[in-house]
This record gives C-alpha cells, structure tokens and sequence, in this order.
C-alpha cells in the first residue's frame, strides 16, 4: 500500500546491502552496559528501535581499542563479549535491519568536571571544557591503535554487524587530529589538512582491507564546530572531500559543534529551527557530491524527514532523540499513523540525565525507553474495571489519565484552568517550548480516544471529587513556587511566583516601560525562558540569585545556549546578590546586597518583580481525600516538585497501578 512519504520508504542499497527504507538511528551512548558486557535492556533498546522499522541502527560508541575501558562502552577489542556482540547482532538484524558498530574516542573531550588522567589526544592542548590536557599519541600508538580498531570491526564483522561508523564530530579524539585547533603536531599526522586527515584516511583503509567493500563504511565529520581557529564549513568541505571521495567510505554524515562553548550545536534544541543543519548539509554536499548523504539534527517528523529526501537534499535521515522518544516513528509513518508519534520534544533531558547523572537513556515523552513491549505500546486491559478520578490535567495527569482509561476504567479528569497541559501548556508558550505541546497533545487525544471524560473549568474539591464514587484518586495538582522569607507577606499580593506573573505577561500589550526584575533560586530553563519574553517587553531585565551562576539545573548543552542568548539580548545578571526587601520599593527602587560583602546596589524603575524559587507540593486535597478514605495516589510534582520526565514516568505508573 503506498504510503504518504515514497521518498522515505523507498530502499536504497550501501555496500551491496539493502535498506528497506532511509530511516537511521544516529549513535548514542545509552550507558546501558553493565561492565563492559551487553545487557539484556540494551538488547531490548536496539532491538525494539530495529522492530519499530529504522532501516539501520549505529550504536553507541563501543570499546575497540585497547586503551579503552569505560564499563558502559561493549567490549570489541577482544573475544570476552563475543556472545553478547552476536546477541546485539541477531537482535537487530533479524529485523531486516542493518547494525553498525561505531568507533570513536573521547581523547581529551570531557564534559565532566575534573580532568582525565588518562586522555590520549593529538597534542597536549587543554579540553576547552574541562581543561583536560591529553598526552599526545606518538606515532607508533597512532598506527597499533589503528590496526585495533580495524581488527575490532573485523570482529564485528564476524559476530553479524553489517558495518561501522567512525565517529569524527563532537570534538572527540578524531575532530582533535582534524582541527588546526587542537592538533598542533609537527610529524605526518599534523600540518595542512592531508596531515591532519591522515589518521583517518588510514583508519578507513584499514579497516576496508580487513572488512571488504561488503561492509558499510560510515563517516561522521565535523560539519561546523562553531570553534574561532577550529573547523568552519570551509574547512568541512575540504575534509570531507579529501576523506570521503573516490569510494572510500559508503556514507556521511555532519555533527556540529565540539567539546567547547559550541557543545550545544550537536543536540540542537527548540529555540531555533527544525532541521537546523540543512543548509549546512546543502553546502557541504558540493564537497563531495557523489557520496550518500544522511540528513542530521532536530529532524523529528516524518513530512520533514520525506522532503528532504524528495528534494535530493540527502539519501537518508539519521534520527537521534526521535528514536529515543518513539521508536515506532518508522512504523508509525510507514503505515499513516504519523499522527500517533511520541515526538521528540528537544528538550535534551536525555543528554543531561546521562551527562550530569550517569543515567541510562530516558525521555521525558517516553516513559518505557527500552522495555520489552515499547514498540507501539498499547495498555493491557486491567482485570476489573474502577472509578478513577485524576485531579489535574498537566502531563502527570495525562499520562495516569490515558494508561488507566486504555486499560479499561472509567476516568474522569479534572482540569481548575479549563485547559490541558498544566504548566507545561506556559512552558509550550515561552521561547524553546513549542514543541512541548506535543506530549499532552498525545496524551489528551489518548486520552479521548480511550473514553475519558473531562471536567474543565471546575475545581475539585472533596464534593465534587466524592460524588463521583472513586475506586481511586489521582493527584497531580502540581505544586506553588515558595515566596521567599525576605519578602514579607504584605508584598506577596504583587511580587509574584514568575509562573503566575508570566501567565499575565503573556497576554499584556507588547512593550513597557521600566525595568523587570527575576529573582532566580530555581535554575531551570523556563526562568530564562521568561526572561526572553520580558526583554522584548520591558526596557531592562535583570536576573538577581544568590547563586555563583545561573541554569545550574540544566544540561550544560541547554545553559550554554541560555548564557549565549541572553548575552545577546543584553539581560542582565547578578549573581551571588539577595534582594533586601524596603519601603524604596514602593518608588521602583530593589535594593540588592552582595551575598558576601553585604554591599548594596540598587536597582531602579523597577516595573516588574517576580521570583522562581524551590516548589512546594500542592497536596490539600490529599488528607481529607484520605480522611474520607478514598485510595490516593501522589504523581509528579504533587508528590515531589522536579521536571517533567519524573511527571510523565509517575503518570505512566500510577494509570498502571490500578
Ligand atoms: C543522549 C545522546 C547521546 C549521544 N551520544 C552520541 C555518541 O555517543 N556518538 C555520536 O556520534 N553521537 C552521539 N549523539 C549525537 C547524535 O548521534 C545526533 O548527532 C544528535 O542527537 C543530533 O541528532 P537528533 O537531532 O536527531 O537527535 C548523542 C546524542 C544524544 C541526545
């Protein structure tokens, strides 16, 4: 049956291979491994992203040298994980779908605090990030290194992977050798660009000698890695022509940024484009025009994805986040069901909960990442059905709300602001959260279609909430920004929570005159999300904390583009300062001491003044609910305020648990 995207479901064949279609899983680090072995979890991830119908899959980066040894990174260098390298092959590939193993090294590249003893790189120049000076490889390491990585593809090979992908972005070990930035050697493997490639060039040699031309051969260069003396598109254009021409490789791909001020470029977020990178792509493509090309960065729906490639702008789309958040994407498309897609929302919170916390790849639009029955998951019908009211209709809420209605029980919601989305519905409205719309717009028209009902526009209280019978009651009233203790509580009626004060400014006339004033212990995007808005609104924004730095609880991928736009905006920030609350306020005037030094500044015409604080859980309807003993449940921010994965995740749990 045709279906609406010819171009993304027609095959295409690399290395004699063929792809059923031209949907690749771009590489990512799951940190699924258990101690350098294969994990049953893992082996569900890949192959749940291979059953929902990705044409080819590039792994995370494996451990195929043997200097290598990170536990969560498989083991390719010798035999110990064979089994379980041919358990990851047989998974994946049973499913028509082609597994490449990817090589890469971190060499100094490190976004961790604290240094890497044991960084190898091209010269001894510091991590831009974490300062980091690798000792440099001498030749001879250069040339067994080499000679193991094309022995671990080789094993590869053997094991049933169809091919690898050499990893040269990001600012890793290869981007060191490529750049004039970080490679400053003076032997064969420094100098003009042919020096600086020559590692490479000789890593894919190799690896051609000891695995043919039946073995797909991916590259993954530095596009633009938005480093002053690094790799510009120039420079791009003339690496990719030189490494890729000619037949080496079967196919490339372009990552931005490194590991330096421009790490962001790689997980392009929400407050640019979509598709950031295709006029990139467009360019670069000249350098070597009869080489595939696989489109990359924030490609997140299939109309897009087929446009591209109908435009002859790139052979394949590889899609990162996507898969994460829905690996049926491919399936879901294929069969007209785009409208079913759990869409990636670009938040990164699955970059940061592996990068700040060690965590195994999450999504906050997807709260089964690698279980057994992920693909196109559908609740199973609860064995008796009961009564459940859900009291809040943000994405915890919605979540608990769809699961139970789609295993069988009769569901009520109730919503106090007459809409659906909670908070999240004010973060879709402020700058970089469009596409945060998308999860409760899923989960709402779940939720429809499993016979929901909804109560919009009424609060609920023990009445309303009783006469309705429960079995069970969800609450997922969310919770209140703390005022803090210096603002004493006659001021309260109009210094507000930022989140209440923001929902006015949404709707208020363009542009005021005065300053607006964040006092920000809250450190999460939608703080300087805010404070976009009230730039374009009011003359001067300062943001005051008594912090040392701002966006603390955010990836660093998400607080370096924070810090950059709100350089560009001219918004001010004041850190390790504490507002001192007097009467000077009442003239406009916000006196501000330095946490320390006590010295004072202050801060004048002040037209607005909001706080983002810690939350406190809105939990009232929790005793007399129980009181009156009814069985309740406490999800997301309602049982302990944090972000919207720990919300949507609960959801997912409590509408089970009934
Ligand atoms: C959590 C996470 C981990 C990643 N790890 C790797 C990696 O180990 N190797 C790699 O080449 N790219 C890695 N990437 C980058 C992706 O392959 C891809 O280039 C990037 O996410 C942009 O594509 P997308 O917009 O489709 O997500 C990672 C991305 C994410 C979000």
């Amino acid at each position: 049956m045709p279906n609406g995207y010819p171009a993304l479901f027609s095959p295409f064949t690399l290395a004699g291979k063929r792809l059923k279609n031209r949907i690749v899983h771009a590489s990512m680090t799951t940190r699924m491994g258990e101690k350098g072995r294969v994990s049953e979890r893992q082996l569900n991830y890949y192959a749940n992203r291979a059953r929902g119908g990705a044409a080819m899959i590039v792994t995370e980066p494996l451990s195929m040298a043997r200097h290598q040894h990170i536990p969560y990174k498989i083991v390719a260098y010798n035999d110990d994980e064979l089994d379980g390298l041919k358990r990851w092959a047989d998974a994946v590939e049973s499913h028509d779908c082609r597994l490449l193993g990817q090589i890469q090294d971190p060499g100094r590249g490190r976004h961790e605090a604290g240094r890497n003893p044991e960084a190898v790189g091209a010269s001894a120049l510091p991590d831009d990030l974490s300062g980091t000076v690798p000792r440099p490889l001498t030749v001879a390491e250069i040339q067994q290194m080499i000679e193991d990585f094309a022995q671990s593809a080789a094993r590869l090979k053997r094991c049933g992977f169809s091919g690898v992908e050499i990893s040269a972005g990001h600012g890793h070990l290869f981007h060191q050798f490529l750049s004039p930035w970080s490679n400053a050697r003076d032997d064969q493997y420094g100098g003009d660009v042919i020096g600086r490639t020559r590692l490479i060039a000789e890593l894919i040699a190799a690896v051609r000698a000891l695995c043919g031309k039946d073995f797909i051969l991916g590259l993954k260069l530095p596009g633009n890695d938005g480093v002053p003396r690094g790799i510009d598109p120039p420079q791009a254009g003339a690496i990719a022509a030189r490494l890729a021409n000619h037949g080496s490789v079967d196919y490339v791909t372009f990552a931005q940024g490194s590991h330096a001020r421009s790490l962001e470029m790689h997980v392009p977020d929400g407050y640019g484009p979509r598709a950031p990178y295709m006029p990139l792509f467009h360019m670069l493509r000249k350098a070597i025009p009869n080489v595939p090309l696989m489109a990359l960065g924030r490609i997140t729906d299939p109309a897009e994805a087929d446009a591209i490639l109908a435009r002859g702008e790139a052979e394949f789309i590889q899609l990162g986040r996507a898969l994460v958040a829905d690996p049926a994407w491919p399936l879901k498309a294929e069969h007209d069901r785009a409208h079913d897609i759990r869409y990636c929302v670009s938040c990164n919170n699955c970059w940061y909960m592996g990068a700040a916390f060690h965590q195994a790849l999450c999504c906050d639009n997807n709260p089964r990442v690698a279980k057994v029955d992920e693909v196109d998951y559908r609740p199973k019908p609860a064995a008796s059905k009961k009564r459940v009211v859900v009291v809040g209709a943000g994405v915890a809420g919605m979540e608990a709300a769809w699961i139970a209605a789609a295993r069988g029980h009769d569901v009520t919601v109730f919503s106090r602001s007459g809409e659906i989305g909670g908070k999240a519905k004010l973060r879709a409205q402020l700058p970089g959260g469009e596409a945060v719309s998308s999860i409760y717009d899923y989960q709402h028209a779940a939720a429809l279609r499993a016979g929901t009902r909804f109560e919009l526009g009424i609060t609920a209280d023990i009445k309303n909430i009783l006469a309705l019978k429960p079995d069970s009651v969800i609450l997922a009233t969310g919770a209140s920004m703390i005022a803090p203790r210096w603002l004493p509580p006659d001021a309260r009626e109009f210094v507000l929570d930022l989140r209440v004060a923001m929902q006015s400014v949404l709707h208020t006339k363009p542009r005021q005159a005065g300053t607006a004033v964040i006092y920000d212990m809250d450190m999460s995007e939608g703080t300087y999300a805010s404070a976009e808005i009230l730039g374009e609104r009011f003359e001067r924004v300062v943001i005051v904390t008594p912090r040392d730095a701002i966006a603390e609880e955010t990836a660093m991928v998400t607080h370096q583009g924070i810090n950059r736009r709100l350089s560009a905006k001219g918004i001010e920030i004041m850190t390790l300062s504490e507002p001192r609350w007097n009467d000077d306020f009442e003239n406009g005037n916000l006196e501000v001491a330095q946490v320390y030094t006590r010295a004072k500044t202050v801060i004048r015409n002040v037209a607005f003044f909001a706080y983002a604080t810690p939350r406190a859980p809105d939990i009232a309807l929790a005793a007399p609910l129980r009181a009156a003993g009814v069985n309740v449940r406490l999800i997301g921010d309602c049982l302990s305020p944090r972000n919207v994965m720990a919300a949507t995740s609960e959801g997912h749990a409590a509408g089970h648990a009934i």
